[in-house]
């Protein structure tokens, strides 16, 4: 028979065991991050990097994004700080887009390429240099020609997956801050991989979002990751894929604010000083003044990382008719036009953000000044 102690003996350790379950942390999510290594990609690797609910497994780097491919030794830099000894990889990619490298592959770099000269070799140098800042990191003894596992992007992510899952038990998320010529070049070379991706979470696109690209006034309904390589993006949609598209539409509506900066200096860890100091001097030296900083330059993605942790989401969708233009025209290409045809089910898109009031108190904010600051 039970008596009344025995049955508070035993409610306890029900409870414990409730509280405990909770207490203990979930394994961190595994995941690769794809980037082409701009200011917000960086600080989206720094963020994946510093946040406990998340297992980084391997960057693979593009240059044919925002930087160039020898910048690859940025990440290098902070991801052996931040996981010491792990000797993590850092796999180069692509250089082109693959509306040049599947026409003209002899002739890579000239004298096509507009989708890669769009971006200014001034803009390549300062996200190469962080503004000259890298030379403050804590710089790795690995430098980057070592840290990547050979040059074979094809090869090498499908390694990185294979060990994840051998690893982790889990398929791997990625993270996909640039284009997507990296995933669908892989793709393209082992398209049974598709079963072996838990999920893409990809920053790009507009969906109603009317502004031109910083570089192509004549485009006003494009994002870079999209435009850079429209033919990838196409291709990528059609994967049977489970896809969360993080598109401007979302990162939009939570700015950059003076409200965030005024936290961000205050920041007393080394990458939150490090953070402060790279996006002053963004704003510093690539725009005229604090309004045209705070009107056109989001933490785009740093926010893909942040879906990824399920903070800041106020609405997903599923179920639209898109497709991406990529004629080989300026004007147009990398936008999302109307289909006839409905996108898969699994390929979502996050639309709304939570949006605080102040700006600077929403969910996103203060999930990534905390992850940075922490020693
Ligand atoms: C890259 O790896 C793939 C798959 O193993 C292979 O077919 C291809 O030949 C490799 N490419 C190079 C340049 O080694
Ligand atoms: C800030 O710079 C933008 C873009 O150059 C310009 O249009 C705007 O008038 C400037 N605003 C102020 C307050 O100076």
């Amino acid at each position: 028979m039970f008596s009344i102690l025995d049955f508070l003996i035993i409610y306890s350790i029900f409870i414990n065991s409730v509280i405990a379950s909770h207490e203990h942390q979930k394994p961190p999510l595994p995941v690769i991050i794809d980037t082409d290594g701009y200011i917000d990609d960086f600080l989206a690797i720094l963020y994946a990097l510093k946040s406990r609910e998340l297992d980084v497994r391997g960057v693979t780097y593009l240059g044919d994004g925002w930087s160039h491919a020898a910048s690859a030794q940025n990440i290098v830099d902070i991801i052996d700080d931040i996981y010491p000894g792990k000797n993590l990889p850092v796999i180069l990619g692509a250089n082109y887009d693959l509306f040049e490298s599947d026409r003209n592959p002899k002739t890579l770099g000239s004298p096509g390429c507009f989708y890669q000269k769009s971006v200014s070799e001034i803009a390549r140098n300062d996200a190469d240099l962080l503004y000259g800042l890298n030379r403050q990191l804590r710089l790795s003894k690995r430098i980057w020609y070592d840290a990547l596992t050979g040059f074979n992007i094809t090869q090498n992510f499908a390694d990185l997956i294979d060990s994840t899952i051998k690893q982790t038990g889990k398929k791997p998320t990625i993270i996909a801050t640039g284009p997507a010529t990296n995933i669908v070049t892989f793709l393209r070379a082992f398209p049974t991989y598709t079963k072996r991706i838990e999920k893409i979470v990809w920053m790009g696109g507009s969906l109603n979002v009317y502004r031109d690209l910083f570089t192509v006034p004549s485009n006003t309904l494009a994002e870079y990751n999209l435009y850079l390589d429209c033919v990838a993006a196409q291709e990528l949609l059609a994967y049977d894929l489970n896809i969360l598209l993080v598109p401007i539409d979302f990162t939009n509506e939570t700015p950059l604010n003076p409200g965030f900066f005024d936290k961000l200096s205050k920041l007393t860890s080394f990458y939150g000083k490090f953070t402060y100091r790279l996006l002053s001097t963004t704003r510093a030296v690539s725009f005229a003044n604090d309004s045209a900083f705070y009107n056109n330059y989001f933490l785009w993605d740093p926010k893909a990382v942040a879906v990824v942790k399920n903070i800041g989401i106020s609405k997903i969708v599923s179920n639209r008719k898109l497709a991406v233009t990529c004629e080989g025209k300026e004007s147009i290409d990398g936008q999302f036009m109307k289909s006839q045809i409905l996108t898969k089910a699994n390929f979502k898109i996050a639309i709304d953000a939570i949006v605080s009031d102040p700006v600077d108190d929403s969910p996103f904010f203060n999930d990534f000044l905390d992850a940075i600051n922490k020693d």
